[in-house]
């Protein structure tokens, strides 16, 4: 059912990313946060003040069952998506939700069906997807610009080791580690500019929690490789480079929030502004909206199978590395 009016969003899981995601929503015409719902009302309820939402809830079952929103942003730890964005669409809730859409493809694939089946919009949070820089740099090396692609290089790497154990990063328990939660980001580029990997070569270390802390990967495509990084254990620089045999692009750090890119062709270098409308979050926010007003249940941007095929990638990146969890 198309969604005509002002677009009504609820938001799951106060944390650090559902407070950037407020903001850039203030951004965006057409759209407006009106409900937030905390596993701690007083949580809840600071975080309605500091964003005028009208409604806050001390459980996240109570915002499912308010008829308040026509859209929610899930923004809890991984192992939180599948269970609430189905309870959520079970309750005829649209759902924007954090990547990774799941923890592994059988979760995914359950989410899809779920959303089948109750005639909801779903899509996974790859904001990158819809960053004006990476739009840019790939119609550039789609219409030749820069010739046929040789190398692909990105990485993300931070240092993480002095967070808490218990915390989202380091835990097992809450599919901590690198891939889930930033790997997915060099991942996504490779599979963005040149599709589904023909191999993958793939090795990973892991910390004392036992959560993986550092991945190096290799994608092998017909005429390119795409070297990939992510990890926790330094900081990167995170410039990401693709490389052709007409020119080069080197995507500004950190890439996957660039705010612009530098093209080389016949050694000469020219710099490209492309500024984000507020941290970013506001290009894919505009995107569920456009897509509920036309009364979609898909994004074709970034569709349910450009989901499955994507952790599709990283389940074979974790098998290689011996990378499980606890309560799979
Ligand atoms: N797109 C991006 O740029 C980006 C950046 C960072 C993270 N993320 C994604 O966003 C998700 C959340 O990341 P974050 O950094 O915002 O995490 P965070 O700061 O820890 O916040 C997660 C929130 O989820 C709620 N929650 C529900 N169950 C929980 C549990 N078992 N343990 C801890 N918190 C729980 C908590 O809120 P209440 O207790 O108040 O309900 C918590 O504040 C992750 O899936 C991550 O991949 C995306």
């Amino acid at each position: 059912m198309k969604v005509k009016k002002n677009i009504r969003w609820g938001i799951l899981g106060p944390g650090k990313i559902a407070h950037s995601f407020a903001q850039d929503l203030a951004l965006v015409d057409g759209g407006k946060l009106v409900a937030v719902a905390s596993r701690n009302l007083k949580r809840a309820t600071d975080f309605a003040n500091e964003y005028g939402a009208e409604y806050a809830y001390g459980s996240y079952e109570e915002l499912l069952q308010a008829d308040v929103i026509d859209v929610l942003y899930i923004a809890t730890p991984h192992t939180g998506h599948m269970e609430w964005a189905v309870k959520a669409m079970e309750c005829g809730k649209h759902i924007l939700c954090e990547k990774p859409l799941g923890i592994n493809l059988a979760e995914v694939e359950r989410m899809l069906h779920v959303a089948k089946k109750n005639n909801v919009f779903l899509m996974e949070a790859l904001w990158s997807r819809f960053n004006p820089t990476i739009l840019k740099v790939k119609e550039l090396v789609s219409n030749g610009t820069i010739g046929d692609i040789g190398l692909l290089y990105a990485d993300f790497g931070f240092y993480a080791l002095d967070k808490p154990e218990e915390g989202r990063l380091l835990n097992p328990e809450l599919a901590g580690g690198s891939i889930l939660d930033i790997g997915i980001y060099p991942i996504f580029l490779a599979y963005f500019i040149l599709g589904k990997p023909l191999r993958i070569i793939s090795r990973s270390k892991m910390y004392k929690t036992g959560v993986e802390v550092q991945t190096s990967m290799i994608f092998e495509y017909s005429d390119a490789q795409a070297v990939l990084y992510s990890g926790l254990v330094s900081k990167t620089e995170m410039k990401a480079e693709i490389s052709g045999s007409k020119g080069e692009l080197f995507i500004d750090p950190r890439w996957h929030e660039a705010q612009g890119f530098v093209l080389e062709v016949n050694e000469q270098r020219e710099h490209f502004n492309l500024p984000t409308l507020g941290k970013g979050y506001s290009h894919e926010i505009e995107e569920v909206q456009d897509c509920l007003r036309a009364g979609k249940l898909q994004s074709d941007r970034w569709s349910h199978q450009n989901s499955v095929e994507l952790i599709t990638i990283m389940d074979e990146v974790r098998r290689q590395g011996g990378i499980v969890f606890p309560f799979e």
